[in-house]
């Protein structure tokens, strides 16, 4: 039997970060640049059921029983079981390499569950459509951030832009007019869960602010939405800015990222703004083609580890350079 494969890629949040756990609408934009790729090989001379487990981003390499029931590779497992009525896996080999960076606003998370359970719902001989992927990893994503507002599973699912709000039907974007983005990783990793329960303390001490700010969060991710529906995304850098501002009110800033923020658009990026949970991870950038490599030179000296340049399009196609 040969190696069944399955691939997702990593994603970034373009705005309405946290305000989206609260119920607000954000934009997330899947990145192909980095991306997760599971393959199961079957095993059939092994013991039956052994399931060996390898990944090597994370120092794993062990039989599937001795993870703890609670760990997410286990329980992706468990869940794809219950799902297609299977009680154990044929012996087999699954490993798992991402290019995906940890602990940085890229969705490393969702990307290794939903390219994990992809592959075994092939591998069992029945692909799981992406609404049941979505539900899974979802569930997944739980026990890595604790209160997830599910923008990472069904962004990195769909593959696609998307208009998160929860409770409400996933919107996929037509992005009327492409734009480059530069993002910005800042070198330091943080903790998404810490982050937003962080929110979530000073949004229970004073309720009638944050909601407020959260509230201004909506508006410029609406502001957002209608322009890359019908508008330039690469004039309209501005809304990221100020979306990065309310960021910084809320908490999730550090001095690095108001420096990179800082930066980018002192070089001639359109906005610039922190992506993702903050107090670390990337920061991004609307950029003109004219001036990618300025912005990211000026990234480069001034906190950036690594830069990956995204072109947006419509249909979530993402060129490299
Ligand atoms: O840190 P990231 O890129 O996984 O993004 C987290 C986004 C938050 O809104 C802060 C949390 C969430 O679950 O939506």
């Amino acid at each position: 039997m040969p190696a069944i494969s399955a691939t997702a890629p990593g994603k970034i949040i373009l705005c309405g970060e946290h305000a989206v756990v609260y119920g607000k609408p954000a934009i997330a934009l899947p990145v192909i640049q980095v991306r997760t790729k599971t393959t199961i090989l079957a095993k059939p001379a092994a013991l039956s059921g052994k399931v060996q487990i390898i990944a090597p981003s994370i120092n794993l390499d062990t039989d599937l029983t001795h993870l703890p029931e609670d760990h997410p590779l286990r329980k992706t497992i468990a869940l794809v079981e219950q799902e297609l009525h299977v009680n154990a896996l044929p012996a087999c080999e699954i490993r798992i390499t991402t290019t995906v960076p940890l602990g940085a606003g890229f969705g490393s998370s969702a990307s290794v569950t939903v390219s994990l359970a992809r592959a075994l719902s092939n591998f069992l001989g029945h692909p799981l459509p992406d609404s049941s992927i979505n539900l899974i990893t979802y569930e997944v994503e739980k026990i890595h951030h604790g209160t997830p507002s599910g923008i990472d599973n069904t962004v990195i699912t769909y593959a696609a832009p998307i208009l998160f709000q929860k409770g409400y039907p996933i919107k996929f974007l037509d992005v009327l007019n492409g734009f480059i983005l530069v993002i910005a990783d800042s070198a330091s990793a943080s903790s998404t869960a810490e982050m937003v329960e962080g929110v979530r303390e000073r949004w229970q001490e004073d309720k009638a602010k944050y909601d407020q700010l959260f509230e201004r969060i909506a508006l410029v991710t609406t502001q957002v939405y209608e322009v890359l529906c019908k508008g330039n995304m690469a004039n309209s850098g501005a809304l990221l800015t100020e979306n990065h501002h309310l960021l910084r009110e809320i908490g999730v800033s550090t001095p690095i990222l108001d420096q990179m923020v800082k930066a980018a658009i002192e070089a001639g990026a359109s906005g610039a703004k922190l992506s993702g949970g903050g107090g670390g991870g990337n920061i991004i950038a609307v950029v003109s083609p004219g001036s990618v490599d300025r912005v990211s030179a000026a990234l480069l000296s001034n906190g950036a580890r690594n830069i990956i340049v995204t072109a947006i399009s419509g249909k979530g196609d993402s060129t490299h350079e």
